[in-house]
C-alpha cells in the first residue's frame, strides 16, 4: 500500500465532525418520511439534493428509485463501489421520538436512514480527500432492499459496471456505538422459499377411509422436514427449514381435498442449500407414496448468502484500527437475507457492521420501538471513509 499522509485520520476526523450536525438532521428529516421498497422518490430527492450541495456528480433513477454518485480521485485506480440501502418497513412506529414517522404503518425500523445518511457523509468526506485518491468511489444508493430486490435492478442498469471491490454497512444495536462489528465469509444467509401443495380427496370426516387426507399428510410431512437440519445437513454447518403457513379445510367435519404449506430455507453454505433442496423433494415424494397424496413441489432459490472477502475485511480492519484504534470485533454471522449479496458475488465486497446501541436500550432492528444511538453514523462515515481512502491511497 503506498503512503498515507500523516495527517489523514485528523482530516477525517474533522471533516467527518464537521458535517456530523447536518447528517443527523438529514437522519431524522428521512426518519419522519420513511418510504418502503421502490417508493424512495421523496429520500432519493434528498440524497440527490445532498450530492448537489457537496458538489459531487449524480445520476438518479437508476433501479427506479435508486442514486448512484461518483468522486473521481485526481489519480487513476480501482472503482470501489459503497453501497447504502435507502427503504423503510411496514411497521407503525411506536419510539414516541419528535421526528418519529410521520407515515402510518411505515418505519425505518431497519436503520436504513442511519445507512443512507451514513454514506452521503462518507461522500461528504471523500470528495474533500479526491486529490489525494487514486481511483474512483461509486457511491450507491439502494431502492428494496427489504424483501424485493433493489440489488438487482441497479446491477442490471449496469450499477456494478467496471467496479473492482465493494464496502457496505449495517447498523448493530448488538453493539456498541463507537465500536464495529466484522464476520469472516458467509455473513447472512441463502433466502430461498418452497412451496409444497399436497393433493388428497375431500370426504366426510367420519368416512376417511374413503378420502384421502392432505392434513395427516402434511402433519406427517411437517414432522419428517425437520429430519433435514439433523439428518441431511453436515452438523457443522447452519441452515434452517421452516413451514411458517399452512391452510386446508374450511369445516371440522369435511376432509379436505388439499393443504398448502409455505416455508423458508435459510442457508450458509451452498452444501447446506443443495441438501435442503434434495431433502424437501425426497421427502415430498416419501409422503405422496406412502399416504396416496399428489405431492407438488415448488422450490426458488432467492438471495445468495453474502461473502465477506477476507483480504476486503482485512483492509476495513486496518483502517479502522488506524483511524479509531482497536474497536472492532468479531461478531456472529445472520440467517436473515441481504441483497447486498449479489454484489458481493461479482467482486470482493465486505460489508461492516456498524454498533449503534443507545445506553440503556435493548430493542432490536425490525422492532417498532428500535431508536439507534445516533452517533453511529459519525462512526460510520469515520471508518468507511478512512477505508476507501486507504484502499485508493
Ligand atoms: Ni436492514
Amino acid at each position: 500500500m503506498t503512503q498515507i499522509p500523516n495527517d489523514l485520520r485528523a482530516a477525517i476526523d474533522a471533516a467527518t465532525a464537521a458535517i456530523e450536525p447536518r447528517l443527523i438532521a438529514l437522519r431524522r428529516d428521512i426518519h419522519a418520511h420513511p418510504e418502503l421498497a421502490f417508493e424512495e422518490v421523496r429520500t432519493a430527492g434528498v440524497v440527490a439534493a445532498e450530492l448537489s450541495r457537496l458538489g459531487i456528480e449524480h445520476r438518479a433513477g437508476i433501479g427506479r428509485t435508486g442514486v448512484v454518485g461518483t468522486i473521481r480521485g485526481a489519480r487513476p485506480g480501482p472503482i470501489l463501489a459503497i453501497r447504502a440501502d435507502m427503504d423503510a418497513l411496514p411497521i407503525q412506529e411506536q419510539t414516541g421520538l419528535a421526528y418519529a414517522s410521520t407515515i402510518d404503518g411505515k418505519m425505518h425500523a431497519c436503520g436504513h436512514d442511519i445507512h443512507t445518511t451514513t454514506l452521503l457523509g462518507v461522500g461528504a468526506v471523500l470528495q474533500q480527500l479526491s486529490g489525494q485518491l487514486a481511483g474512483t468511489v461509486r457511491l450507491i444508493f439502494q431502492p428494496a432492499e427489504e424483501a424485493i430486490g433493489g440489488a438487482r435492478e441497479m446491477i442490471a442498469e449496469g450499477v456494478m459496471e467496471g467496479v473492482d471491490m465493494a464496502l457496505s454497512l449495517h447498523n448493530r444495536p448488538e453493539i456498541a456505538v463507537g465500536r464495529y462489528g466484522i464476520v469472516h465469509g458467509p455473513a447472512t444467509a441463502a433466502t430461498d422459499e418452497f412451496d409444497i401443495v399436497l393433493h388428497g380427496k375431500s370426504g366426510h370426516g367420519a368416512r376417511p377411509y374413503a378420502a384421502i387426507d392432505p392434513i395427516v399428510a402434511a402433519a406427517q410431512l411437517i414432522g419428517q422436514l425437520q429430519t433435514i437440519v439433523s439428518r441431511d445437513v453436515r452438523a457443522l454447518d447452519a441452515c434452517v427449514v421452516t413451514v411458517g403457513a399452512i391452510h386446508a379445510g374450511q369445516a371440522r367435519n369435511v376432509i379436505p381435498d388439499r393443504c398448502e404449506l409455505n416455508g423458508t430455507v435459510r442457508s450458509r453454505q451452498e452444501a447446506a442449500r443443495d441438501a435442503a433442496e434434495s431433502g424437501i423433494k425426497r421427502i415430498c415424494e416419501g409422503i405422496a407414496a406412502g399416504l396416496r397424496v399428489r405431492c407438488d413441489v415448488s422450490y426458488r432459490r432467492g438471495m445468495p448468502a453474502l461473502m465477506n472477502d477476507e483480504a476486503m475485511l482485512q483492509r476495513t480492519v486496518a483502517a479502522i484500527r488506524a483511524q479509531l484504534g482497536d474497536v472492532a470485533d468479531e461478531f456472529e454471522p445472520s440467517l436473515g437475507g441481504e441483497d447486498f449479496a449479489l454484489m458481493a458475488a461479482m467482486v470482493p465486497a465486505f460489508r461492516l457492521l456498524v454498533g449503534s446501541s443507545q445506553p440503556g436500550r435493548t430493542d432490536k432492528v425490525h422492532n417498532a420501538h428500535y431508536q439507534p444511538d445516533e452517533r453511529c453514523i459519525g462512526y460510520g462515515v469515520r471508518a468507511l471513509a478512512r477505508t476507501a481512502a486507504d484502499i485508493l491511497a
